[in-house]
């Protein structure tokens, strides 16, 4: 069977900006550059997306064109026994896959709440007892029911998400980030130039900007910053590889990762400026200061984001603005989380693409309705500490140790990205890949690991 292939150069450049910008820009990079020092975690940000994002991008774009298959299949082509570390990036992908799309649900529903502000002033009670109906005593073995109000928008992302799928790379994926992607940056600006405007603003980009010098020697702020490079860039979750499987031979790789990355680094800025902008805002209004305002990973989105809106002129507008933002942000990365299952499904099982999409992702919306239940919430954190925590760090170490060292492919992969690229990959990307990112990590693994048990 004929692999599938992108219809253009700008459609697999759009599916792979998609698949990057995603919650993780929006709602996570700001509230975890801010806790982990302001503007003093905008330095190994920068250190780690010019050291390991950037070329680990070019790197997995030049695997997935040169082995033409899923991760499995790509690593397995290095080397057979390779193959298990795409089964790890499966098996991540499906469980992220599972509560980003419960996060969506939120964000549809949060559309529909805008149009009547249907949230109130007590945001927080909203969220966590109208709409989630949290409970109290919530554990892993305290569930309750399920929640309704939660559950149907979950359903409709995973009928949408399934629905693209299962028309293919061509005719679903790209068709529908090259709305997508230009539609979200349109809107995002509106929400972005309405914040920076607001009375106020400056104290939330003090406080997003401000350097704090003295937690650069904090092994945990180089920690936060290469896992949000690894999240925000969708990297070492063999979702890169998948995409880039689907590409014609005479591909640039390398200039097409370096427009991905730097388009998906730029937009996180923006994020932050954005929503920061909007915590000063309100601090002004309120008095409150913006540290306090900005703690929370979930809430910042669904709680104090509601409250900041109230605040504006038209907030039904701008409510509905920015929730659609997350959901056509995170609606195209959930479609690359989930290709990362298919395409390695279709060729280890021999299935066609729509069992594939069916069975997988049937299986994903089963597991995704225990976070529906009251209790859900409370696994949904769990969860998502413990895959960003034990999975993708490793999976990034033993992706490069074993491709680049044990089974020495950095030279056939460098010679074949730099055959078609106006830019050629060097000494740099030797250095960066082969040497700073693997210790970086395996530092920061170490001391993190040290950290905890002490
Ligand atoms: N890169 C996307 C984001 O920032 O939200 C999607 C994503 C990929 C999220 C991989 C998480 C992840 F582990």
């Amino acid at each position: 069977m004929d692999r599938e292939q992108w219809g253009s150069r700008w459609g697999f450049v759009l599916a792979a900006v998609g698949s990057a910008i995603g919650l993780g820009n929006i709602w996570r990079f700001p509230y975890v550059a801010y806790k982990n020092g302001g503007g003093a975690f905008l330095i190994p940000y920068m250190f780690a997306l010019l050291t390991t994002g950037l070329s680990f991008v070019a790197l997995e774009f030049v695997i997935g064109k040169k082995y033409r298959g899923s991760a499995p299949l790509s690593y397995f082509r290095i080397n057979r026994r390779m193959e298990f570390v795409g089964w790890w990036q499966f098996a991540i992908s499906f469980v992220i896959m599972t509560y980003y799309a419960v996060i969506l649900g939120w964000a549809m529903s949060y559309i529909g709440f805008s149009a009547t502000l249907a949230w109130g002033t007590d945001t927080k009670s909203f969220l966590f007892n109208s709409y989630l109906n949290v409970l109290p005593n919530a554990s892993v073995t305290n569930f309750g029911g399920i929640e309704w109000h939660a559950f149907i928008p979950l359903l409709i992302i995973w009928v949408i998400t399934l629905a693209i799928s299962y028309r293919g790379v061509k005719q679903g994926i790209e068709r529908v980030s090259k709305i997508a992607i230009p539609t979200l940056v349109f809107l995002f600006l509106i929400f972005v130039i309405r914040a920076v405007t607001l009375p106020g603003s400056s104290l939330g980009l003090n406080a997003f900007f401000e350097p704090q010098w003295n937690q650069l020697l904090n092994p945990e702020i180089w920690k936060a910053a290469y896992s949000q490079i690894f999240y925000s860039l969708s990297l070492a979750m063999g979702i890169m590889i998948t995409y880039s499987s689907y590409l014609p031979e005479k591909t640039d790789t390398t200039n097409n990762a370096f427009i991905a990355a730097f388009s998906n680094s730029g937009f996180e800025l923006l994020a932050g400026f954005g929503i920061f902008a909007a915590l000063g805002f309100m601090a002004h209004n309120s008095g409150v200061a913006v540290k306090d305002l900005a703690a929370g990973g979930i809430g910042l989105a669904f709680v104090v984001l509601p409250q900041i809106i109230n605040q504006l002129p038209f907030p039904q507008f701008f409510g509905i603005v920015f929730f659609a933002c997350l959901l056509i942000a995170g609606i195209t990365s959930l479609i690359s989380l989930l290709e990362v299952c298919i395409s390695a499904a279709t060729e280890k099982f021999g299935w066609d693409r729509h069992r594939a999409v069916l069975t997988i992702g049937g299986l994903a919306t089963l597991v995704s309705v225990a976070y529906s239940t009251r209790g859900g919430m409370y696994l949904l954190d769990v969860v998502d500490n413990f895959v960003n925590g034990f999975g993708v760090l490793p999976s990034a170490v033993f992706e490069i140790v074993l491709v680049l060292w044990v089974f020495h492919k950095m030279k056939p992969l460098m010679e074949e990205a730099n055959l078609h690229s106006q830019i050629r990959l060097g000494g740099y990307f030797k250095i960066s890949l082969g040497f700073i990112t693997p210790v970086m990590l395996v530092i920061i693994l170490f001391s993190s690991l040290i950290t905890n048990i002490s």
